[in-house]
């Protein structure tokens, strides 16, 4: 194996509307199917050894949907959150979250804050949920933070250099090191931009829902075995 585990995996969870369709089921249903592999994949990758898991659960552009399908998803996470706390907990994993707060709904900012508040001291692994997300709104805001900073004088232009920044993104969780997207889709589709800079890219045609541990194993060996250079020379 020429690489180590990753220590940050990035998936942006797409497919999960195709998948439901495809079926002859209503969108939603690929959602839920969606949330209950998170669930179970999150568990295996951290017990893999990955330190940070991100994942995109719910961009800023997914409000251009109906009111039903967002309608939906926002109950699914309010409930979700709510209920898995335990599940979270008991594995010991710390969930965190990353995104703006406007235009989310109090009862479901609340679900959030409460699952990232209670997990805080588990230290098994980060499940770092991307939810009311955008690249760029992160950088838009992660710029106004550092204004704001250097206004006040608590920071020094020679203190901002590209390892620095990290720490005043949503959260501080570093490069990530692989990027998965499954559903066959080969895009960014803004996420986590200032992150994955020298991330490998992992592009499947398997819908969320069906994005199991064997399939994410198949991802991480694929990754293992890549030549990875990062600017510098090759290593075969
Ligand atoms: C990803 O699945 C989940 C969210 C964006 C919330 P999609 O809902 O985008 O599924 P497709 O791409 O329409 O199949
Ligand atoms: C990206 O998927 C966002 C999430 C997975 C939450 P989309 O389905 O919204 O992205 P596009 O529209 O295909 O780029
Ligand atoms: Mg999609």
């Amino acid at each position: 194996m020429k690489n180590d585990i990753p220590r940050h995996v990035a998936i942006i969870m797409d497919g999960n509307g195709r998948w439901a369709t495809r079926q002859g089921k209503k969108r939603t249903e690929g959602h839920y199917a969606g949330y209950k592999m998170l669930k179970k994949i999150a568990l295996h990758i951290l017990k893999k050894g990955v330190k940070v898991l991100s994942v995109f659960a719910f961009s800023t552009e997914n409000f251009k949907r109906s009111e039903e399908e967002v309608g939906y998803l926002m109950n699914l996470f309010t409930e979700g959150f709510t209920k898995d706390t335990h599940y979270f907990l008991e594995n010991n994993v710390r969930v965190v979250f990353s995104g703006r707060r406007e235009p989310l709904k109090d009862k479901v900012y609340n679900a959030m804050m409460k699952l990232q508040e209670k997990t805080k001291n588990c230290d098994g692994g980060i499940l770092n949920i991307c939810l009311n997300y955008g690249g760029q709104s992160e950088m838009v805001d992660t710029c106004k933070k550092v204004a704001e900073l250097y206004k006040e004088d608590k920071i020094s232009l020679d203190e901002i250099n590209t390892e620095t920044l990290y720490k005043y993104l949503y959260n501080d969780l570093g490069p990530v090191d692989l990027m998965i997207r499954t559903s066959g889709e080969c895009r960014i589709s803004n996420f986590m931009l200032y992150n994955i800079a020298y991330a490998e890219l992992y592009f499947t045609s398997t819908c969320f829902p069906d994005f199991d541990n064997d399939e994410f194993d198949k991802a991480l060996l694929d990754y293992q075995n890549r030549n990875i250079t990062k600017g510098g020379n090759s290593k075969k």
